[in-house]
């Protein structure tokens, strides 16, 4: 099969906005006019800022949330009208990794029995194949059988996540989408489970999108980046020509803010307030905040143009060498 494993093509998502006694209902655009595409076995990291729509992304392209507009391609298949009969047999192909392992176990679950579960399910294996299987799952994220029989409780945070990878692997998927898979972290276990996922992508030729706060992370990880901001990528390339030479006013300001920031655990955020994301600005919706803005910014929004190198960039104005 050749194209990309996933495709979004003018993906949006709008959701109704909570309304105060006296104001109209509002909207709020939390993705919009989104285009991506991930190859098999590619990391594609989406960076911005809290609230962006990242997460939205995430559950639009996993179809755990009908989009509003826009198509959804899985392994050239239009996945964006199926119902959840016909998204089955696909579900177990795209998994999620959440940033909380402990609320996604299940605490009355062994490590085992949390592994060994969507293999049961799906009939694929029984007896001791199963109990092999599993402990080969566990063994791949570090877990040596004396924690096949722990419950969550009786695990460590990254122990945990471990456990959250190995089922999300049992049925041998080809997209991991990772929401903030290291962000609950210690430091020090970060980098253990970093290098776990690094592993499995090598070994099962695995795709990964992976959000994150932490530049430093995305850099490590993944291939691609893409940012994001009030619910549009506005600068997507490699992570090196991205984060390395950053050309978007929005990533300048993102990468200037995170020494500060990302030692806190916090999402980077460029200086000046983050607009309402029901009352976006006019235009450009970085424009409030940009040091390089100029009147025609505000009057429609640009385009996010395709550069010669794969690099793509909503900012006519950045050429590389604006401050
Ligand atoms: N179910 C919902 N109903 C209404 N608004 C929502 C809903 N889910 C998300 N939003 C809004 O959509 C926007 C995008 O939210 P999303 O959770 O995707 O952001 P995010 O980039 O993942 O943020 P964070 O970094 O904090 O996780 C936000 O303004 C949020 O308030
Ligand atoms: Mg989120």
């Amino acid at each position: 099969m050749t194209g990309p494993l996933i495709r979004a093509e003018g993906l949006a998502k709008t959701f109704d906005a909570k309304r105060g006694a006296f104001r109209a209902p509002r909207q709020i655009q939390a993705v919009a006019d989104l285009d991506l595409a991930l190859d098999r076995g590619a990391a594609l990291g989406i960076v911005g800022e809290s609230g962006c729509g990242k997460s939205t992304l995430a559950r639009l392209l996993l179809r755990l949330l009908p989009p509003s507009a826009g198509r959804i391609t899985f392994d050239g298949q239009d996945i964006t009208a199926l119902d959840e009969r016909a998204m089955r047999p696909l579900r177990r192909r795209m998994q999620l990794i959440h940033q909380n392992p402990s609320a996604a176990l299940d605490p009355r679950l062994t490590a085992e029995d949390a592994v060994a579960e969507p293999l049961r399910a799906q009939g694929l294996a029984s007896g001791r194949a199963l109990r092999d299987r599993v402990a080969a799952l566990l063994a791949e994220v570090g877990l040596p059988p004396a924690f096949l029989h722990r419950y969550p409780h009786e695990l460590s945070g990254g122990q945990k996540q471990r456990v959250c990878i190995a089922r999300a692997l049992a049925l041998a998927p080809d997209l991991l989408v990772l929401d903030e898979p290291t962000s609950a972290l210690d430091v020090s276990v970060q980098a253990q489970i970093l290098d776990v996922l690094d592993g499995l992508r090598a070994r099962h030729g695995l795709a990964f999108l992976f959000i994150s706060h932490n530049l430093a992370v995305v850099r490590q990880v993944c291939e691609r980046v893409a940012v994001m901001y009030l619910g549009r990528i506005v600068e997507e390339g490699t992570a090196a020509e991205v984060l390395g030479a950053p050309r978007h006013p929005y990533t300048r300001a993102l990468l200037a803010s995170v020494p500060r920031l990302e030692a806190r655990g916090v999402t980077p955020a460029a200086p000046g307030e983050p607009p309402n994301p029901a009352a976006p600005p006019p235009g450009c919706a970085f424009q409030p905040r940009c040091p390089i803005a100029a009147e025609a910014c505000g009057a429609a929004m640009p385009p996010l143009l395709d550069l010669a190198d794969g690099h793509r960039l909503r900012c006519p104005r950045a050429d590389g060498t604006a401050p």
